[in-house]
């Protein structure tokens, strides 16, 4: 089975998703937009559960909102069985737009506010994963005026190495998320007695994306020994639920990716007498869904040289896709239409066929990091092209900004051969909405500014 599918393919020379023509799609809303396929988006989801059934374990699978949260998306997930991964008031609000039951939904995030907290409680979320003593106790006394029972996880870390990104390392020591392993034990013991929390479970995240397996395992099997420890200090205290994150990979380019079953041994091996015991695996996967199931839809406003270098300039980059100007990184892109010659056999960094021409896909805006790739090859492009900026569908437009004053893009999801939009292109309107004087009663210099020196 291939790990990651998509259903973008070449027909004809013409790029489609799930058979219709993007350049049709381009052509009625316009360019920037993101494009997603439901069978794409439905179909991971669904392979990853298989991948956990062969490890005889069903786990609450919370898809990451921040790394795809259109609720219209969200929508179609929850009703083939997702919970949601909210980390903010914010996504609290799209999880309740989606319909999706509250108790299947887990909160993380190292900021969370009296007031989210406080929507978190009321909404009955089914679990809060903390990430410190300090948040522990306002949980508990928001809890307590709320006059509920708040169900949580500890979130710790468990100083493993994903090998991945240092901006998206998360389960190293050095970084501020969860609590060190030999602070949990304390944690727990100073947990008892709390009666507006119940503590009921473990909650780790190592890293995005993470592909090579080892380190899950390496982190649940630390994971194991530390519930053993608690458990062993708190005579009837049995854990509920084991929350192991995301991470899981995408594949940016073809065959990047391993097998999903690869993951699914790799943590569920560990864990295999306390899940054969009840213990709830939830798992928080964001990009593994996403990613493939979405591209970017540019179109190049003008070619250009400049001395060795030949500039391909899109109507978008990293106001639509900052991926690579963060992260540096790697987003295959290729025209929309092409010569049978230059249909790419694959993705990746290192396609080759004769005739493609070296050069940098760049954004609009000033900045010179506003590029979508660096030194690609692609077969020559004109004024008007349409270009596809591949597996952009997580972390593209959930990081999406409007630098330059650029409007957000709009976004279509497919299914089944038809083309909805469900996120309209924002207007210079939209822009500027929010941009209107409006005094601060009661606030102002504690002596006055005289009439005659006002600005
Ligand atoms: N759970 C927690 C607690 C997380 O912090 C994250 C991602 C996930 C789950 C989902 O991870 P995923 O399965 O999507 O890899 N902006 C970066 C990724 C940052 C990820 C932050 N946390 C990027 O564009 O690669």
């Amino acid at each position: 089975m291939p790990r990651a599918m998509d259903a973008f393919e070449y027909r004809d020379g013409a790029l489609t998703c799930e058979g219709v023509l993007l350049s049709d799609i381009a052509d009625a809303v316009g360019t920037p937009v993101y494009v997603y396929s439901h069978r794409t988006l439905i179909e991971h989801l669904e392979r990853l559960r298989a991948a956990f059934a062969l490890q005889a374990t069903d786990p609450l699978i919370c898809f990451s909102v921040k790394s795809l949260p259109n609720v219209e998306i969200l929508k179609r997930l929850v009703a083939h069985g997702a919970g949601l991964d909210i980390v903010s008031g914010g996504e609290l609000h799209r999880a309740r737009l989606a319909g999706v039951d509250p108790a299947r939904c887990v909160y993380a995030g190292v900021g969370k506010t009296d007031d989210e907290i406080s929507a978190a409680l009321r909404a009955g979320i089914g679990l809060f994963n903390i990430e410190s003593e300090a948040e522990f106790e306002n949980l508990a006394s928001l809890a307590s005026r709320e006059r509920k029972i708040a169900r949580a996880a500890l979130r710790i870390n468990p100083d493993v190495d994903p090998r991945t990104h240092r901006y998206t390392t998360t389960g190293k020591r050095e970084t501020k998320f969860g609590v060190d392993l030999d602070r949990a034990r304390a944690f727990f013991r100073a947990a008892d007695g709390v009666e507006s929390v119940r503590l009921t479970g473990l909650h780790l995240h190592i890293g995005s994306p993470v592909y090579d397996p080892a380190p899950y395992r390496e982190a649940v099997t630390r994971t194991v020994s530390l519930m053993d420890a608690i458990e062993s200090d708190h005579r009837g205290r049995i854990f509920e639920t084991l929350d192991v994150g995301g991470g899981f990979g995408a594949d940016y380019e073809t065959g990047q990716s391993p097998a999903l079953a690869e993951y699914a041994e790799a943590i569920a091996a560990p864990l295999r007498s306390r899940t054969a015991a009840g213990l709830r695996l939830i798992l928080e996967p964001g990009r593994m869904i996403a990613a493939n199931a979405g591209v970017l839809l540019v179109r190049v406003v003008y070619t250009k040289q400049s001395g060795e270098r030949q500039f391909v300039i899109c109507d978008a980059g990293m106001n639509a896709l900052l991926r690579p100007a963060l992260y540096s990184a790697f987003h295959f892109i290729w025209p929309a239409e092409v010569a049978p010659a230059f249909v790419p056999p694959r993705r990746g960094r290192d396609v080759d066929l004769p005739g493609l021409v070296l050069c940098d896909v760049v954004g609009p805006l000033c900045e010179s990091g506003d590029f979508l790739g660096e030194a690609r090859r692609l077969p020559p492009v004109a004024r008007g092209d349409l270009l596809a900026v591949h597996a952009a569908g997580a972390y593209g437009m959930s990081m999406a900004n409007r630098y330059n004053s650029s409007p957000l893009p709009a976004e279509v999801l497919v299914r089944d051969g038809e083309a909805t939009l469900i996120r309209s292109r924002e207007s210079f309107a939209d822009l500027t909405a929010h941009e209107r004087a409006a005094v601060l009663d009661g606030v102002g210099a504690r002596d006055p500014v005289p009439a005659g020196e006002r600005s």
